[in-house]
């Protein structure tokens, strides 16, 4: 029946198949240490789904650890090992990315506490996670390479597309489940089980998601904000009564919607204007969650889930937004290089917040000729030269090398020679008179 479907040549159509040729060898590789792979998790369901997928997961009955080892020495990779949490990550050549782990039971253990931890089987390791869908896996080794291991009728509803807990303690041991439940509710367009719906409101009901930490908390709003458009998520998340566990403070109904909707457009707008500018949109989210609060709210809010130097910085500059489109509206005839006395470095995720608050299409466009002139316009000369010109090392460097740099976004200087000129002008009019060895 079911349970023992190859799917060989479904992934010899969906899969490319130096990634087959990979997991065969994953398979050869376990099969000489007396071990047994399998792929596992989002990237099996997500093969069924046809949706695009490039985390690899494996999970090995045996020792993963050692599989990692010979894969990185057979293939030329790098792999790095986490001792405590029995995975490794094994980095190929061709930027493909491998996750392995080590069969376990338990989803929270940390094994260093542990004398021994007893060996799993694929079985146990299916049967400790979320969801149906997420319990597939595909065997790897030769004797039975291809075949699909569906213990918890995942693949029926992958197509009936349901979310289905596996044991009705789900949600009590991990209330995180909820709001994952949502996430892949929303982001595949599948339903919540009626029976995991109660389970879910039934722990709801018993404020089961206070319990969690801060940090638990944050790593899951981060991942919801991670999805391309995270409000059908956001919503359920509202209807459910989620939210008060998330960020009370935040009021939902009053954040603009449409911003929302607009923020992939204009993400995916930047990243292929900007290349290789990638943007955390998380963060973009984040900052139009927070715009409606008052500073003190942001800065407590921002200390309570210690989000990093990179995300209070950006946030910090996404509060300057409504001003600088203010200023920007009042200043008609603004240079490249004023504004960038204004939003010099600024996070890429601040400047897509500014992108998304513009409406008038004149200050879109002067918005993205600065943009745009940022990327080329780099200044030439350098200390060497200004030594040269008889300039001692000193802060005004920094200030030579910005107004150049200022200039060079104005248009008013073009090239090198051009800087040389300015700098000899700047000399000749006593700019740097205060300091003794000019001149
Ligand atoms: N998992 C779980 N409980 C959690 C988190 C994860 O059971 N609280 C399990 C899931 O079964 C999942 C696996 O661990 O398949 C890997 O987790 P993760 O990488 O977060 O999920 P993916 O399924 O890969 O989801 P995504 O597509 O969002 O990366």
């Amino acid at each position: 029946g079911e349970e023992n479907q190859n799917c060989l040549a479904i992934m010899q159509e969906r899969m490319p198949s130096r990634l087959i040729a990979t997991l065969r060898l994953a398979g050869e590789i376990a099969e000489s240490i007396g071990s047994r792979a399998y792929c596992v998790g989002g990237f099996v369901r997500d093969f069924f789904l046809r949706v695009p997928n490039f985390d690899v997961d494996l999970v090995v009955e045996g020792d993963g650890e050692e599989l990692a080892r010979k894969m990185a020495q057979h293939l030329g990779g790098k792999a790095r090992i986490h001792q405590r949490f029995r995975t490794a990550a094994l980095m190929l050549p061709d930027g493909t990315k491998i996750d392995i782990a080590t069969a376990r039971t338990e989803y929270y253990e940390f094994p260093a506490a542990l004398p021994k931890v007893e060996k799993a089987s694929i079985r146990e390791d299916m049967y400790r996670r979320d969801f149906t869908i997420n319990t597939l896996a595909i065997a790897l080794n030769p004797d039975s390479f291809g075949d699909l291991i569906d213990y918890f009728g995942g693949r029926k509803d992958l197509e009936k597309g349901l979310i289905r807990i596996l044991y009705n303690l789900s949600f009590v041991e991990d209330p995180t489940r909820i709001i994952r439940a949502i996430r892949f509710e929303q982001r595949y367009k599948f339903t919540i089980e009626d029976d995991t719906l109660r389970f879910a409101k039934d722990a709801i009901e018993r404020r089961l998601l206070g319990k969690l930490s801060y940090k638990r908390i944050i790593q899951e709003l981060m991942l919801l904000l991670s999805e391309i458009d995270p409000l059908p998520a956001l919503d359920r998340i509202m209807e459910i009564g989620v939210w008060e566990y998330m960020i009370p403070e935040i009021d939902l109904n009053k954040v603009s919607r449409t911003m929302i909707k607009r923020t992939p457009i204009i993400i995916t707008w930047w990243e292929e204007r900007y290349y290789g500018k990638n943007i955390k949109g998380w963060l973009v989210y984040f900052m139009l969650l927070l715009a409606g609060l008052d500073e003190e709210l942001v800065i407590q809010i921002i200390k309570r889930y210690h989000l990093d130097n990179y995300a209070r910085k950006a946030i910090q500059e996404s509060r300057q937004v409504p001003q600088i489109v203010e200023y920007l509206w009042e200043s008609r005839e603004i240079l490249p290089g004023e504004m960038d006395q204004r939003l010099d470095g600024w996070s890429n995720e601040s400047m897509v917040l500014l992108l998304l608050s513009i409406k008038d299409e004149l200050l879109w466009e002067k918005l993205v000729n600065y943009l745009d002139l940022k990327e080329q316009v780099k200044v030439e000369i350098n200390g060497f030269d200004l030594k040269e010109m008889g300039l001692k090392q000193g802060p005004e460097f920094r200030f030579i090398f910005d107004e150049l740099y200022r200039q060079k976004l104005n248009g008013i200087i073009k090239n090198r020679e051009e800087e040389l000129q300015m700098v000899k002008k700047w000399i000749s009019e006593g700019k740097f008179n205060n300091d003794p060895v000019a001149e």
